[in-house]
């Protein structure tokens, strides 16, 4: 169960509960706010402030005791020197959330003096995220043994009804992002293109969405022979989901958002090798994205149309697959020579792309795990921006950065197209190791529309094979938060 936020305005020294959060900045100092706990403590919190053991350095703690009455213990929370405090305070009250749960404090309350609406909105994404666990799949530990999970934060502010809004959008995203880490956490077996449609279809039916899916059969009448090529190795039925949120006026042109579903990829015959193979799984943090976007944006409910367009599918090998030589036609027309079975992604992006001009788009934007190259080129701190309209590139680099998820532009440049000539076909679907993220987002560039679009690579940035402090291994959440941003934006 996620943890049940609230926000709420108290003298720190009267909160009643097991666990008291204090986000502070660098250098710490004692805040007006916090002078009657300290007294209270008996000047606990100045002694440990002069004596420099806590200093405000950005991710330290320190856990101290509290006192028989009010709150029972403290965990002071270091926000560092920092110019974007909302994104620092998300930071914080994530690491909190995160060592409430390895204490076993069910309730926290959680203080940051001077908290404003954007922090409070920032506190409760940081709040989700750090509480976020994925535990369906793990047999329960006996009672005795359990430490209790958090189950009730509170945001201490100056205003309660001030705060109310800033809160309920927090949840917003805070309930996207959960939902895209629970899809990508989930493993192939369980998380199937049925699956997917499965959770778009309820994601719909709560909030009033449009819901249209296409199976093989569709997809053949609309000839996506680039998409069916990588289904055609899986006796998964492959599906491609389309969701519809109203927000806007009717005839206003929509923003579309792609995502890459892939539930496993293998590489088909030119298969990956064993070792980490087991994170493919993760191949489908784009279309997880999507879907969570789409729950947080139906909860904020901003005035502006948004469609939102995965393509999911799993690139097996088998007696059916893909060869490298083959060539298929993509619902465009264009000739697609296979070099590698495992450039899949952009197979099935292809298709969406061309696809998403029925909704004669104001913007698209795709987000993928597509590529390697960019997991080398960026790592895991930004994902790969390309566009082919430099003002929605600012838009979408803007999003991300206020939502605390990077990205960096890469050039989209002709020059690198001679590298996906094909000799036999119009394109062909890798030019092999060199620019290679450049190379697929070209790629994708030839099945895009007249409309603005910008590709997202998310391969680094949508799951992490080590702990990030704040987020534990395995999903993070993006693209939920660069997705949501640009869109509450763009509804002004
Ligand atoms: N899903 C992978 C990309 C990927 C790799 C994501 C590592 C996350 C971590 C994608 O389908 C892929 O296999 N791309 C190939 C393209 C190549 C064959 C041109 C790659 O990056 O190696
Ligand atoms: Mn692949
Ligand atoms: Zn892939």
């Amino acid at each position: 169960m996620a943890v049940k936020l609230s926000v709420r305005k108290s003298d720190a020294a009267a909160l009643d509960v097991p666990l008291l959060v204090i986000a502070l900045a660098k250098p710490a100092e004692l805040p007006a706010e916090l002078r009657a706990l300290d007294e209270h403590l008996g000047g606990t919190l100045s002694r440990t402030l002069s004596r420099r053991d806590f200093r405000g350095d950005r991710d330290e703690t320190l856990h101290l005791s509290g006192g028989t009455k009010g709150p029972a213990r403290l965990l002071l929370v270091g926000l560092g020197k920092t110019t974007d405090r909302p994104l620092a305070l998300k930071r914080a009250a994530a690491i909190a959330a995160r060592q409430a749960g390895r204490l076993g404090a069910a309730e926290i309350a959680f203080t940051a003096p001077g908290i404003d609406a954007a922090g409070v909105e920032q506190a409760a994404v940081g709040l989700l995220a750090g509480s976020w666990e994925y535990r369906e799949l793990k047999t329960p530990v006996p009672v005795d043994e359990r430490r209790e999970p958090l189950r009730n934060a509170s945001i201490v502010v100056p205003d309660e009804k001030d705060a109310r809004e800033a809160l309920a959008a927090g949840e917003a995203i805070g309930a996207g992002q959960a939902l895209a880490r629970r899809l990508a956490m989930m493993p192939g077996n369980l998380c199937t293109p049925d699956y997917l449609e499965q959770t778009a279809r309820e994601i719909a039916s709560r909030h009033k969405l449009g819901v249209t899916v296409f199976g093989r059969e569709e997809m053949e009448k609309r000839k996506m022979g680039s998409f069916l090529s990588v289904a055609q190795a899986t006796p998964q039925e492959p599906k491609l989901v389309t969701l519809e949120y109203r927000g806007g006026a009717k005839g206003d042109q929509p923003v579309v958002l792609v995502g890459k579903g892939l539930c496993f990829d293998t590489g088909g015959i030119s298969i990956k090798p064993a070792q980490g193979m087991e994170m493919m799984k993760f191949d489908m943090c784009g279309a997880a994205g999507v879907l969570g976007a789409m729950e947080a944006i139906a909860q904020l409910a901003p005035k502006v149309n948004v469609v939102g367009i995965i393509g999911a599918t799993t690139n097996m090998p088998s007696g059916t697959a893909i060869k490298p030589g083959d060539v298929v036609q993509a619902a465009s027309g264009t000739f697609i020579e296979i070099i590698n079975t495992d450039a899949e992604g952009r197979l099935v992006l292809a298709d969406l792309l061309h696809y998403a001009k029925e909704f004669d788009p104001a913007a698209v934007i795709d987000a993928a795990t597509l590529t390697g190259a960019c997991v080398i080129a960026l790592g895991n701190t930004a994902s790969g921006v390309f566009g082919s309209d430099e003002g929605l590139v600012a838009e979408v680099l803007a999003a991300g950065k206020r939502a605390g998820e990077p990205g960096w532009q890469l050039p989209l440049w002709d020059d690198y197209k001679d590298l996906i000539k094909s000799d036999t076909g119009d394109i062909k679907n890798s030019g092999g190791r060199s620019a290679g993220s450049i190379t697929a987002a070209l790629f994708l560039k030839e099945f895009t529309g007249e409309y603005p679009w910008v590709h997202m690579d998310i391969a680094g940035t949508a799951y992490s094979e080590s702990d990030l402090v704040a987020i534990p291994k395995g999903p993070t959440g993006v693209p939920v938060g660069t997705f949501v941003e640009f869109v509450r934006r763009r509804a002004g």
